[in-house]
């Protein structure tokens, strides 16, 4: 399998580089950009063979040696590399060209022209591959293909383009490499494309990843597969068998041990290690916490048992974390008992069920969980809130010894879905929004109590299957369309009336929001009257509630969870 390295230097849009890559049928991996270039990256690892480097867009300025340095060796390997916005300044940098501030900074939509009236023989191969991406008459398919390129004998044409690009950059290049040649210039006369006249090196100033360059999935295209050589070979079905094929053999006769959550991560996972090792090895253990959604212990179970999970232990342990809880207004202590709670039950009931030591652990973390974390890559482990499912003693412990699982640790969120879709997962389950791990103890701001979770329960239900049934305008149901949405009980009451008596009812905030992956979020804009029905139902059906308002603050500034 053919893979695309990722060097990060810091760009909001890395992550999506990665994924149009993938979407086009290759292998991405994203590495911190000062990574060091040793033998199993370069080999490709897990059976994948390194075909080319990216690097990425960053806030940072070349010239003020505030950004990550690459490893040298990018230029020394004879691999094609891409410079996208700031990669293109470090390549131009790195290689003795200049970069310097702009006088204004170019933000948003600009066009870019291309033009190439004479190449030389090296470029005509190289370069014209390359250049293709912009040439609105070549369809994506016949990139994939390769059909677009020239044949050998062929006469180096004239090219010529133009088309509109996304960009976002403070600074520009004021004298190309040696070696560089400038194919593409923007509408403010700022060079846009560039590339090596002996090398396989590239560059854009601007982003082909972001959704406003137009063209911008059909340049990526032609890097990977005219300049990069690699073939389509990234898919779901591959990866199941690779799995299948890997994880017996590691695992050996060992019991395997998965935390479930009931979200989505966590019943793939279940489900891929369901399918690759058996339901005799697989235990499947899930805390009823008292703090999931309405009927959540129901639905799991009953979906686990329809994938064949034998060995499921289901722990109620809702009177424990309740107990933990009393008490406790401030946001991070809450998470905190939660979190130390979950390890200490963790703890006890893997004695009470005496599997062996050299039992592994599994655990549904995503490539993006290992970004955010920072175990992985980059260096934003910036923290806002303490996510308590990030790491444990157990966790720990399982790491050190070689024995973690985390089956799904190459994949995206949609990526995830898709697999989970493969195995046979109800779709319900696969489309369900994200849930947070502390439950609905960070949507019940200030003191957790069971009549207040009884009450959330009951609202976000309402809320949830509303707009499940609900259609926007283009036809989709309501929930489908919003990332991710949920109610939060405030602890407020106010005063209304019902009939004629004086009511004192809570306060509910409901949220929805639209994200890519939950690192930034906007407010989904409801039609007036789809959220005045909801509220009407919820006041009326909830006799607790009293008063129903919209959360209107999009992330940053505000976060998703109010907690
Ligand atoms: P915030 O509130 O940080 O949430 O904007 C971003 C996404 O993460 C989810 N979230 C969590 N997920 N454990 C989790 O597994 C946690 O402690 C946690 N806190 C927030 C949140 O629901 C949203 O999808």
């Amino acid at each position: 399998m053919d893979k695309i390295l990722i060097l990060d230097f810091g760009s909001q849009t890395t992550q999506l580089i990665g994924r149009r890559i993938r979407d086009l049928g290759v292998y991405t991996e994203i590495l911190p950009g000062d990574a060091a270039l040793t033998g199993s990256i370069l080999r490709g690892g897990k059976g994948a063979a390194l075909k080319g480097i990216i690097l990425s867009g960053s806030p940072e300025s070349v010239y003020t040696n505030a950004g990550a340095v690459p490893d040298r060796r990018i230029y020394e390997l004879g691999l094609p590399v891409l410079g996208i916005c700031y990669g293109l300044q470090r390549m131009t940098w790195d290689l003795g060209g200049k970069v310097e501030p702009l006088p204004k900074r170019e933000y948003g939509r600009v066009g870019v022209s291309v033009a190439a009236e004479k190449m030389d023989e090296a470029d005509f191969g190289r370069t014209l591959k390359f250049l293709s991406g912009f040439d609105a008459n070549i369809p994506l398919s016949l990139i994939i293909s390769a059909g677009a390129w020239p044949q050998p004998g062929d006469q180096a044409p004239a090219f010529s383009a133009a088309f509109t690009a996304w960009m976002s950059h403070g600074d520009t290049l004021t004298q190309l490499a040696p070696g560089f040649r400038q194919y593409g210039t923007s509408g403010t006369g700022y060079p846009a494309i560039v590339a090596h006249t002996q090398k396989p090196w590239f560059g854009l100033q601007f982003h082909p990843e972001a959704t406003h360059t137009e063209r911008g999935t059909e340049a990526l295209a032609a890097f990977v597969f005219g300049v990069c050589g690699c073939v389509q070979g990234w898919s779901m079905e591959k990866y199941v068998e690779e799995i299948c094929a890997s994880l017996p053999g590691w695992v050996g006769e060992n019991p395997v041990l998965l935390l479930i959550s009931g979200g989505v991560d966590s019943t793939v996972a279940g489900a891929l290690l369901l399918k690759a090792l058996g339901s005799e090895k697989v235990h499947l253990m899930y805390m009823d916490t008292g703090l999931m959604r309405k009927n959540e212990t129901e639905i799991v179970s009953a979906n686990l048992k329809r994938l064949g999970a034998k060995n499921l232990h289901i722990i109620h342990c809702e009177a424990e974390f309740l107990s933990a809880l009393k008490g406790l207004e401030d946001p991070e202590a809450k998470r905190r008992a939660i979190g130390d709670l979950f390890i200490k039950v963790q703890e006890r009931e893997l004695a009470r069920l005496g599997l062996p030591d050299s039992c592994f652990l599994a655990q549904g973390t995503l490539y993006t969980d290992l970004i955010e974390s920072g175990k992985g890559v980059g260096k934003k482990a910036h923290l806002i809130k303490s996510h308590h499912n990030v790491g444990s003693p157990l966790v720990d412990a399982k790491r050190r010894a070689g024995r973690i699982i985390e089956p799904l640790d190459r994949l995206y969120k949609d990526e995830v879905r898709k697999l989970g879709r493969l195995l046979g997962i109800d779709e319900d389950i696969v489309r369900r929004h994200p849930f947070p791990g502390p439950g609905l103890a960070v949507r019940i701001p200030g003191e957790v109590t069971r009549e207040k979770c009884e009450i959330l329960r009951e609202a976000d239900s309402i809320f949830i299957d509303e707009l499940k049934k609900r259609r926007s305008p283009a036809g989709n149901s309501l929930y489908d369309e919003i990332w991710q949405a949920f109610a939060v009980l405030l602890p407020i009451r106010s005063v209304g009336v019902a009939g004629d008596v004086r009511k004192y009812g809570w306060v509910l905030a409901l949220r929805a929001i639209t994200s890519a992956d939950g690192m930034t979020a906007d407010v989904y804009p409801f039609p007036a009257k789809d959220l005045l029905e909801i509220s009407t139902l919820i006041t009326n059906t909830v006799k607790d509630i009293g008063r129903v308002t919209y959360d209107i603050s999009s992330k940053p500034p505000a976060t998703i969870e109010w907690e």
